[in-house]
């Protein structure tokens, strides 16, 4: 009953993405609507029930854990979760992470840091005060800044997440590339995903492909394509003059599908087995059903017995195939 997760493609499940809350004090456009309806916190899965799951996953051969949102760290007493997930660092568990907007980094980094959280993902889609408080619809570029030199004053290794949008931070490309060189951050890039309520014109409007980017950085640089993998989608490059590593998650071209090691919870305890697909199964009942935990791993096993193969999204022919009308936030990314 402890036999580890094994997909219908062969494809081993190591890597949870758990939201803790749909909650972020930011509205990144491409993320979430404007006027958010938030759900009741009563059905929020609460840090107990988030551990217990977190743990029961672990037992079931997840190595790595990875918490987002909505942005994790405005989920109260999220550090208490945190520090109890982290008993598992070491036995079992290789990695504990985090995604986050990097709003509230300056009071947490420090504590992450001692907790054993080595690296964590920073959303930033650009250095411009004014098109960072447009893109999030209010956030201050400033407060984030700051988080992130407390990451890295605090030891964490960041790596810097930039959704690339057409005609938004296309110009930026360089000066991200640069400020991420000079601070010492790993940067990657990545393919805006259909999600959400935008229309078709809005999607193909702000669809930059990162073949695009990359014929750019390749006019500068040479680039040596990297075999390693972080148990992300991201495929990484380097930069042969300056050593910089670039990652690239374009996940409209299904070249990471194949290789799928994951699958995520939202914060009432949904678990999706794909990002781009509806299907998924409710592991809040089995969880509430009973103190024991063999329901919840059968609810579990019965659900990774039919992950997809992959995702539909598809931005060709002029037109958005396969969009999902979840909001990003939903699912955590
Ligand atoms: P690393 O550990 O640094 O490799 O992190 P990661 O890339 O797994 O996580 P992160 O939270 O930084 O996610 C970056 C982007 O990749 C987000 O926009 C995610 O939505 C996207 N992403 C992650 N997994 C999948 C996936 O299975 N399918 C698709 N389509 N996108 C994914
Ligand atoms: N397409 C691609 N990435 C997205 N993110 C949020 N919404 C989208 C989208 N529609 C990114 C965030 C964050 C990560 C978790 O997901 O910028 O880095
Ligand atoms: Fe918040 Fe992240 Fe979504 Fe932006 S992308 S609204 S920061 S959860």
């Amino acid at each position: 009953e402890r036999a580890p997760l094994i997909d219908p493609f062969a494809r081993p499940i190591t890597y949870l993405r758990m939201s803790v809350t749909d909650r972020c004090d930011f509205r990144c456009t491409y993320c979430m609507a404007e006027h958010m309806q938030f759900l009741p916190k009563r059905d929020l899965l609460t840090l107990e029930e988030l551990d217990r799951l977190s743990s029961v996953f672990i037992g079931l051969g997840v190595r790595k854990l990875r918490i987002t949102g909505g942005e994790p760290l405005v989920r109260r007493d999220i550090m208490s979760f945190l520090r109890a997930a982290s008993r598992h660092l070491g036995d079992g568990l290789d990695e504990l992470t985090l995604t986050t907007n990097g709003s509230q980094l300056a009071r947490f980094a420090p504590d992450l840091a001692a907790m054993g959280v080595r690296r964590i993902n920073v959303s930033l889609d650009t250095l411009d005060a004014q098109k960072f408080a447009a893109i999030t619809r209010w956030g201050r570029l400033e407060q984030v800044m700051q988080g992130i030199s407390a990451a890295k004053a605090a030891g964490l290794r960041v790596k810097i997440n930039t959704v690339a949008l057409k005609g938004f931070n296309e110009e930026e490309l360089f000066s991200l590339l640069d400020w991420c060189a000079a601070e010492g951050h790993d940067l990657t890039f990545i393919e805006v995903m259909p999600m959400g309520d935008m229309s078709e014109t809005e999607r193909l409007g702000q669809y930059w492909p990162l073949s695009d980017l990359r014929a750019r950085l390749a006019e500068r640089f040479n680039l040596i394509d990297l075999a390693e993998r972080t148990g992300g989608p991201a495929r990484y490059v380097r930069l042969a003059e300056t050593g910089q590593k670039i990652g690239f998650i374009t996940p409209l071209t299904h070249n990471f599908c194949e290789s799928c090691n994951r699958v995520r919870v939202t914060c009432t305890g949904e678990l999706y087995m794909c990002l781009g697909q509806e299907d998924r199964a409710d592991l809040r009942a089995p969880l509430r059903a009973s103190e024991d935990d063999t329901l919840l791993r059968e609810a579990i096993r019965a659900a990774i017995a039919r992950k997809p193969k992959g995702h539909d999204f598809d931005y060709s022919r002029q037109s958005v195939a396969g969009q999902v009308s979840r909001h990003m936030s939903h699912t955590g990314g």
